[in-house]
C-alpha cells in the first residue's frame, strides 16, 4: 500500500483564477474543516450530517480519520486555496483487502459556498479519484445524492457517474423525506 503522510500534497491545479491544491489534512487544519462541516450544517444543505460539531468533536473525527487513512478505510482530500481548506472530498472503502469488493469505494464532497460554481469541483474529484486508484486500486466509485439536490446531480453527471437505483424517502431532512439517487462509474486502471 502507498504511504500517506499527514498534509501530503496530492495535486495542484490551476481553475479559473484559483490555484488549489488538494493534499491530505493535517492536525492544525481543525479549525477550518470545524468552520468547513459547520457552514454546510448552518445552510441546511443536503449532506448527511445534520448537527453542528464542536471543536472537540472535531479533534476526535479528524485523530479517527489519520486512523481510517493508516487502516485504508477512508481518504479525506482538503480543498486549500490560499491555505485556507475550503472543500473536501471524502472516498470510503467498506471492504478492505483481501475482499471481493476491495476495489469498491464510495464518494462524499462539499465546498464552502463562496468557492461554488467556478468549475472547483468537477476539476477536483476526477484527481482525487486518481488518487484513490494509485493508492488502493480503486477500480469503481459509488456515490449518492438527494433527488433534489440539482448541483449534485448535475455534477454527478457531468463526472460520468450513471444511476442504478434509488432508495425512496431514503435522506430525512428536517422531517422531509426525500429520495436517494445511487450512482456508481469507473475508475480508469493505470496502465
Ligand atoms: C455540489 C457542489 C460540491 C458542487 O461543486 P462546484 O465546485 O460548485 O461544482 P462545479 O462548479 O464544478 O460545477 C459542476 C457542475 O454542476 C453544476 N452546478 C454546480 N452548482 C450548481 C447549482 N447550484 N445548480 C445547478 N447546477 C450546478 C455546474 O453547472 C456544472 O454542471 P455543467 O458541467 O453541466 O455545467 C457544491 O454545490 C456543494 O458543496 N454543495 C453543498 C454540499 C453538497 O451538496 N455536497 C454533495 C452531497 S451529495
Amino acid at each position: 500500500m502507498m504511504k500517506m503522510h499527514a498534509g501530503q500534497v496530492v495535486d495542484r491545479f490551476r481553475v479559473g483564477g484559483d490555484d488549489v491544491t488538494l493534499r491530505l489534512p493535517r492536525r492544525a487544519d481543525v479549525q477550518d474543516l470545524r468552520f468547513f462541516i459547520n457552514a454546510l450544517v448552518d445552510e441546511g444543505e443536503r449532506i448527511l450530517l445534520q448537527g453542528r460539531v464542536s471543536l472537540v468533536e472535531e479533534r476526535r473525527w479528524l485523530d479517527r480519520h489519520f486512523k481510517s487513512m493508516r487502516e485504508g478505510t477512508e481518504l479525506c482530500l482538503c480543498i486549500d486555496i490560499g491555505g485556507r481548506v475550503v472543500g473536501t472530498i471524502s472516498i470510503r472503502r467498506e471492504y478492505t483487502p483481501p475482499t471481493a469488493s476491495d476495489h469498491v469505494a464510495t464518494l462524499g464532497f462539499g465546498l464552502l459556498r463562496p468557492y461554488r460554481r467556478r468549475g472547483i469541483m468537477a476539476a477536483a474529484i476526477p484527481r482525487a479519484l486518481a488518487f484513490g486508484q494509485q493508492a488502493w486500486g480503486l477500480e469503481i466509485i459509488t456515490s449518492s445524492y438527494a433527488a433534489d439536490n440539482e448541483a449534485s446531480s448535475r455534477l454527478h453527471r457531468r463526472l460520468g457517474f450513471r444511476a442504478h437505483g434509488k432508495v425512496p424517502g431514503g435522506m430525512r431532512y428536517r422531517g422531509r423525506y426525500i429520495d436517494h439517487i445511487l450512482v456508481h462509474r469507473q475508475v480508469r486502471r493505470k496502465k
